[in-house]
């Protein structure tokens, strides 16, 4: 295994972008919690990140993929490997297609203000995403989504480095977004850009929409620090509203803390740490599990915290104490 100053000095070599070492990312992420990157990259440049990933796959050397941070606790201590952030990566070309309008965007632009743009202009389909946090290549990957609509509603075509390092265009019917779920989603694929296809609306029927999507988020938690839902919705129920039911709201683990205005965020109330929001995470899961025998999906992704919730633990059944 590469030393890591051997691993920046390495990359710094090959890259036009800065490499840097010990990289605090906390501030990289919503939440607010976490340790540091090893090696650290934010390219400007499709040819960077096609040498880091072909880098990580022929060293096998870790690599991990940071967008807007909006769903994701880094582990607290040193990240090991290559973090590679998108948020330099964010231009966006609207490009007419008969009565659509097609955005080419790449990975890193913010969802909400390619939302705010849309609906400005009188472009319709993507209203449910003005009040989401975080990149575009976040949503793809996780199916981000409000009120029953998500990306997958709105996607043309999807531009990948794939795990091994080629190039790939992925066309709507290839792959398939289910409830935060994409099917391109994969540790080692990096999604590059994305096309979004809008039609034309009234803007009676657009403002109607934002009012709907914006009257949805009624009580989640504002201007504090999380990282949206902790844990997916299980088949035709609320996770906000079972865990309210067993009592999860004001639960603590050191600065982690359940809102007491939606049971199913996770709040940074000063310096949580990611074990803090792990733990915290397992002690509701396994609350509405013993209460309910539900067992809940987090929705949270723990970068760094290989185990954290592994399917094994999962499977386990409660944990007590
Ligand atoms: N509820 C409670 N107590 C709570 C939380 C919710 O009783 O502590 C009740 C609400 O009053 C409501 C019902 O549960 O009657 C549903 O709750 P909510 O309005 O929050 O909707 P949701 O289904 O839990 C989903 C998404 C949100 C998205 C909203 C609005 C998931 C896990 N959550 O929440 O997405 O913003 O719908 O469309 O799919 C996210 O994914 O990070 C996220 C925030």
């Amino acid at each position: 295994m590469m030393s890591r100053a051997g691993l920046a000095d390495a990359l710094q070599g090959l890259l036009h972008c800065p490499v840097e070492r010990d990289r605090p990312l906390s501030a990289l992420s919503t939440l607010g919690v976490g340790g540091w990157a090893e090696c650290y990259a934010e390219p400007t440049e499709l040819e960077d990140f096609l040498v880091l990933r072909r880098f990580s796959h022929r060293e096998g050397v870790p690599f991990h993929i940071v967008g807007g941070g909006s769903n994701v606790v880094f582990a607290d201590g040193p990240i090991p490997g290559i973090v590679v952030s998108t948020r330099k990566w964010d231009a966006v070309w609207w490009m007419p297609a008969g009565e659509r309008v097609v955005a080419d965007v790449q990975s890193g632009h913010s969802l909400a203000s390619l939302a705010g743009v849309a609906a400005k202009e009188g472009w319709t389909g993507l209203e449910f995403a003005l009040g989401i946090p975080g990149t575009v290549g976040g949503a793809v990957a996780g199916n981000a989504g409000a009120g029953g609509r998500g990306m997958g509603d709105c996607l043309e075509e999807v531009f990948a480095i794939e795990p091994d390092g080629s190039l790939r265009r992925w066309r709507a019917g290839e792959f398939s977004c289910t409830y935060r779920r994409c099917s391109l989603a994969s540790e080692g694929r990096l999604l590059l850009s994305c096309k979004i296809a809008l039609r034309p609306g009234l803007r009676i029927e657009i403002e109607g929409n934002l009012e709907r999507f914006r009257s949805l988020r009624g009580i989640q938690p504002h201007g504090v620090r999380s990282a949206g839902c902790s844990f997916k919705n299980p088949d035709g129920e609320s996770a906000g509203r079972l865990l309210d039911r067993c009592g999860c709201k004001g639960m603590v683990s050191g600065d982690a803390v359940v809102s007491d205005s939606h049971a199913n965020f996770i709040l940074n109330r000063g310096r949580a740490t990611a074990e803090d929001v792990l733990s915290l995470v397992r002690a509701c899961r396994d609350r509405v599990l013993e209460r309910t025998g539900i067992l809940l999906e987090p929705e949270i992704k723990f970068l760094g915290m290989a185990c954290a919730l592994a399917p094994e633990e999962e499977r386990g059944g409660p944990r007590l104490g």
